[in-house]
Order: C-alpha cells, then structure tokens, then sequence
C-alpha cells in the first residue's frame, strides 16, 4: 500500500541520517539517473526545506553548478516573505562547467523563480595566475567575494570523481592522479576517496570546504544509483547540519554498502 511504501521511505530516511550523523534526509521516490520528474521533485523539496530552515531577515544563498542543481533551480516555487529576502550568489568561480549548468546561471534561476535576488562572479576559466590577482582586486568582484563570504545557507550537489574530471577536461597527470588516489567523489571543486577524504582541490576563490563547515544551512542534492558511491564517500565527512536530498534508487545503494 502508499501507507507503507511511505512508512517504508520515512525508515530509509531514518538510517540514512544516522548512518552519516546528518541532520535530516528526504528520499524521492524513483531514480534520477533515468527518470527527470525525480529532479522536478527536487525543485520542490528544496523550496519546502528552505522554507522550513530560512530565517527571516535577509539570507545569502551560495549555489554550486551541475545538471542537478540546474533541474532543481527550474522546479523551485517562491520564497520570498514580507519578513524575509533571499540573495543568490554562486559558491564558487568557474570550475568549468557549459554555461547553463554553471553557478551563475543556477543562482539566477534560483533567484527568478523563488522571487528573491542574484548577483554573479564574472571570473573566466583559464587565466594566468597574474591575470586572475589582478582580476580578485576588482572592486566588483571583491563585493560579491564578500558576499558568498557572508552567505548563511549553501546549496550544493556531489558527482563522481572521475566522471567530473573529465567533464571538465582536466589534465591526464590529474587524471593519473585522481585515480592513484582512488577519487570517488567530487563536490565544490574538491575530489574525495571513499573514506571522505580529500585527496585533490581545484584551487578557485569563493567559498572553500572549511568555510561549509560553519555555515547554518547546507543543503546536498543528489541521486540515481550511478552516484550511490560518490554521495556515500562524500557523506562520511559531511557538515553535520546538512540536509541531504536524494532518491530512493541511490538510497537504497548507500545502505546496501553501509
Ligand atoms: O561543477 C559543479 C558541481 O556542483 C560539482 O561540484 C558536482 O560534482 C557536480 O556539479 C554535479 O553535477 P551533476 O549534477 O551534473 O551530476
């Protein structure tokens, strides 16, 4: 019955947050690696979560990029209260990515459907390191780098290691290096093993891994049963606040290896 599949989801949800000691976890039915209304859905639950977990007031909402947090920002309702305004700014420079899944494209999307406000990081991708000092002075860029820099919420997804690597061209001695390293997971630019430890960072300005730890609200999105392990590696040493959104075909995969 619905009685007991829900039952039965509330329980996965249950052993999931304890198995990461993680704040909360919400479990869509289905698999997103072949089914797209399971990342519609994730446009909804992370509107609702961060409408449970944003306080009134203005809030700073820094965004990573990615095909999922790109479906999810499209799928996202309004947040805006007459108490409470929402800025989105992305979490990070360019880490390579195609235009549309980037942070800055998520961040305004984010901001055009939840009714809130957005302002981007205009860093170019390849840069000499001479180029890319002078550009961090721009008085421009300093202001948004101070904002992310105050964000109280993070909204970020995980992919595989070596699967992101590749998407972003990097080179084959990091390639070589990833896999030596047994890289399973990636999320914000840095890449993990199946413990949950770094082992490789993409050096880019913005928001870095020991600044998540602090913030209050961190919300992780990501599912279907190819991104089982990544997620699991990355869970390990997950924030402890965060709230993880996922399905059901990479939950049930994360418990069958737990
Ligand atoms: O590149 C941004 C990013 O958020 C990565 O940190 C993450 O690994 C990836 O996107 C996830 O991408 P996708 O949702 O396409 O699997």
């Amino acid at each position: 019955t619905v009685m007991n599949q829900l039952l039965g989801m509330h329980q996965v949800e249950k052993e999931i947050s304890q198995y990461f000691g993680i704040k909360r976890c919400i479990v869509v039915a289905g698999n997103s690696d072949n089914q797209e209304k399971v990342l519609y859905e994730f446009g909804d639950i992370l509107t609702d979560s961060l409408d449970l977990i944003l306080p009134e007031g203005e809030n700073i909402i820094a965004v990573m990029g990615g095909t999922t947090m790109a479906m999810t920002a499209e799928h996202m309702g309004s947040l805006e209260t007459e108490k409470r305004h929402n800025l989105f700014v992305p979490a990070r420079g360019g880490i390579g990515e195609a235009m549309t899944v980037q942070a800055n494209s998520v961040s305004a999307v984010m901001a055009s459907k939840t009714g809130g406000h957005h302002r981007a990081l205009y860093v170019p991708e390849q840069l000499s390191l001479e180029t890319y000092n002078s550009l961090l002075q721009e008085p421009s860029i300093q202001e948004v780098l101070s904002l992310i820099e105050q964000s109280n919420c993070v909204v970020h997804s995980i992919g595989r290691a070596l699967h992101m690597a590749a998407r972003r061209k990097m080179s084959d001695e990091e390639m070589v290096m990833l896999k030596q390293n047994n890289a399973v997971a990636e999320s914000f630019g840095y890449f993990f093993d199946e413990e949950g430890e770094v082992v490789y960072k993409i050096p880019r300005i913005g928001l870095q891994l020991k600044d998540v730890q602090k913030i209050p609200n961190v919300v992780a999105i990501a599912g279907g049963k190819t991104k089982a392990k990544a997620i699991r590696a990355y869970m390990k040493n997950a924030p402890k606040q965060t709230w993880l959104i996922t399905d059901e075909a990479a939950a049930n995969e994360i418990l069958k290896g737990a």
